[in-house]
């Protein structure tokens, strides 16, 4: 994966156990240089050992891990270049998700290597919608999860999200929560 999710890692690794600690981490398990230089493709290998450090650090379970990173993920963007992009993306959840595909095929065109997911909507009405999402890679549902939370928080909706694991993906059920 691209450096750019590293760099969201290690801006979240930092928040939580201080620049020092994570360089004293990071060289522990072997990682000699801080990995987390600009457009540099890393292996996948490398973002999971991450992510499993972060998590046994931070006493979480892998899938927690995810889940936070994902909502650290959208933070993350919006501290860099990619904040307009996210701005333009959508004024609504729905609409927002509708967009993703074309939002990183957009990105994509900085990063041929990118190996990007997709995002159907299913159904979509007052009460919330069905998205499936597709991945070549296995097991990163929680952080669609993580980033959908935080979407949702972003566009002011309240939800409540939940997925149910696909063998190439998830579908995740959004239901919208209607103030009292
Ligand atoms: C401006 C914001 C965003 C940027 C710059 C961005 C960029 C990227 C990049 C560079 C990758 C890595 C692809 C690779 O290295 O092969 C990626 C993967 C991914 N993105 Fe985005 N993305 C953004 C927003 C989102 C949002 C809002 C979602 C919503 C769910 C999302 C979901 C994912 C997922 C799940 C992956 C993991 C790859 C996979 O599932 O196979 N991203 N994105």
């Amino acid at each position: 994966m691209y450096g750019l999710i590293h760099q969201a890692l290690r801006d979240l690794a930092v928040l939580h156990v201080g620049e020092e600690e994570w360089n004293r981490m990071l060289e522990n398990a072997g990682h000699t240089r801080p990995a987390c230089i600009g457009m540099q493709y890393y292996s996948d290998t490398t973002t999971v050992q991450m992510i499993d450090m972060v998590a046994d650090r931070l006493g979480l379970s892998f899938d927690e891990a995810l889940t936070a990173f994902g909502s650290h993920w959208i933070d993350f963007a919006e501290q860099t270049n990619y904040a307009r992009i996210l701005r333009m993306a959508g004024d609504d959840l729905a609409s927002f998700i509708d967009n993703l595909d074309r939002m990183h095929a957009t990105i994509r065109s900085n990063m041929p290597q990118a190996d990007m997911p997709q995002f159907e909507v299913l159904q979509s009405d007052d009460t919330g919608m069905e998205v499936r999402y597709r991945s070549t890679r296995k097991g990163l549902a929680p952080m669609v999860h993580g980033i959908l939370q935080k979407l949702a928080i972003r566009f002011d909706e309240k939800a409540v999200i939940s997925h149910r694991p696909m063998d190439d993906g998830a579908v995740f059920r959004i239901d919208r929560v209607r103030a009292a």
